[in-house]
């Protein structure tokens, strides 16, 4: 029987254990043997693993988080560590691995796949949506569902006390999260990395004018939501409350976002990625990364998507303003 890898590395994603399981189902349907590798690239460095049988996933796939567990694994860098790993791709057997995460994971695997010569077949699960190569990642949309759930609470009290809210959502160099989110929530403002502003230089005079020409007309709340890589968001609600004289309050969404029970449509793309992923293992030695585009399930060699920058759809921004009026 042949023997495939899971392994979950970075920062976690809902949908992440339905990814899992789906792939320890259809790989064991496809005769393979699954090693779930724990607590990230610490599981392949200490030969950690759980054998994943069908039973051994079973009722997680409306769990958040991971059931490998994940950790942030500075000797993996060295090359000591991608030596430990090989070793323990080696001794079990290790045909393939399947790593579920975001790009930071994918440059670790290709990493270890040019020192093991095993392939690595990405799935992109993160909740930052910044893959090259995919549409959507797993978690995305989860994450966009529960910074929206907060935020239509948090306009129930900013339309009450007539504030000013500034909302940090997480992105910490991507602004993915923050532009659907303040699109979906019907945001004054959205402040996103790839706007080119951090807190100091961002258009402090045309985020005072909106809320000030707002006010004129009536509007005497405002919800601005600003991806956590933009700056420090304290600074801007002080400039804010200085340029305007409303009353401005911060709330930071932090890693609410980052769990929950994954909506339908992320357990649905990582069950149709798991699926893609087991069947690539029998189709190409080239490592991959899985996605979604334009509405199909696809594939494009890991090397291009770590390589690659996602572009960002900065019309929406124009579409934000043109809704907040
Ligand atoms: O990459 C996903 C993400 O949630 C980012 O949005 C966030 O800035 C980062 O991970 C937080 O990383 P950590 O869990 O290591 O604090």
């Amino acid at each position: 029987m042949k023997t495939i890898g899971v392994i979950t590395p970075g920062g976690d994603a809902p949908g992440m254990n339905a990814a899992i399981r789906a792939v320890a189902r259809i790989a064991h349907s496809r005769n393979f043997k699954v090693l779930g590798f724990e607590r990230g690239w610490y599981g392949l460095l200490t030969n950690s693993k759980k054998h994943l049988t069908p039973r051994a996933v079973g009722g997680i796939v409306q769990l958040g988080g991971t059931m490998l567990h994940t950790l942030r694994c500075p000797p993996f860098e060295t090359k000591e560590g991608i030596e430990m790993a090989e070793k323990t791709l080696r001794i079990n057997n290790v045909e393939a691995l399947v790593v579920i995460g975001g790009d930071g994971s994918f440059r670790g695997a290709n990493e270890l796949s040019e020192k093991s010569g095993v392939t690595m077949i990405g799935i992109p699960a993160t909740i930052d949506n910044d893959v090259f190569g995919t549409d959507e990642t797993i978690g995305f949309d989860t994450a966009l569902n529960t910074a929206i759930g907060a935020i239509d609470k948090i306009r129930d009290t900013a339309i009450s006390h007539e504030r000013i809210f500034i909302v940090e959502v997480m992105g910490r160099k991507r602004g993915f999260l923050a532009l659907h989110v303040g699109i979906a929530i019907g945001a004054e403002v959205i402040l996103i990395p790839e706007k080119g502003c951090d807190i100091k230089s961002c258009e402090i005079d045309k985020i005072v004018h909106i809320l000030n020409t707002n006010s004129k007309k009536g509007k005497q709340t405002g919800i601005i939501v600003v991806a956590e890589g933009v700056g420090n968001t304290s600074d801007l609600a002080e400039d804010i409350a200085k340029h305007t004289g409303s009353e401005v309050r911060l709330s930071i969404l932090g890693y609410a976002q980052r769990g929950g029970s994954p909506t339908g449509r992320s357990r649905l793309l990582a069950s149709l990625f798991a699926e893609k992923a087991v069947n690539l293992i029998f189709k190409t030695k080239e490592n991959q990364i899985v996605g979604l585009k334009n509405g199909e399930i696809s594939s494009i060699p890991m090397n291009i998507s770590i390589k690659t920058q996602k572009s960002i759809d900065l019309t929406l921004l124009e579409l934000a303003e043109k809704l907040s009026i």
